[in-house]
């Protein structure tokens, strides 16, 4: 039988420029640019015990909401960002923006 999927809890910290789950094992690390308009997503990060689960996919759609919420746009230099995440989520590209706009 299926483990039922559950959504996990992530957690803003904005002193530290993450959004990580509540043990701060997995995150999504980012960089402010553009007087803080802009937010680069530098770096994914998932421990191997938990990776497959759709987690890092969890700490995008937090980092995405949280761009369109506060009208920023994202920069996908994580390769999970820009090779799996938004092609498996074409909607979010209209946030996109490349570092050659800048
Ligand atoms: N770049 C792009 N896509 C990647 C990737 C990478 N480096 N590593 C794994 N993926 C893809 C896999 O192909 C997988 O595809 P599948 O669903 O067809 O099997 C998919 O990500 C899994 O998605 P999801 O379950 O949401 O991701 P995850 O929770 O397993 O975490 C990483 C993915 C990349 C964060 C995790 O593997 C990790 O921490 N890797 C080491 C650090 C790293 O390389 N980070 C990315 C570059 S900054």
């Amino acid at each position: 039988m299926e483990a039922p999927s559950v959504t996990p809890m992530i957690l803003w910290n904005e002193s530290q420029q993450k959004f990580e789950t509540e043990d701060k094992k997995a995150y999504l690390q980012y960089e402010l640019r553009n007087g803080g308009k802009v937010m680069d997503i530098v770096h994914t990060f998932v421990p191997s015990s938990k990776r497959g689960l759709g987690l890092a996919s969890h700490l995008c759609v937090s980092a995405f909401n949280h761009a369109k919420a506060n009208s920023m746009s994202v920069i996908p230099t994580c390769s999970y960002v820009s090779d799996t995440f938004l092609p498996r989520n074409p909607s979010l590209n209209s946030v996109v923006q490349t570092k050659d706009i800048l």
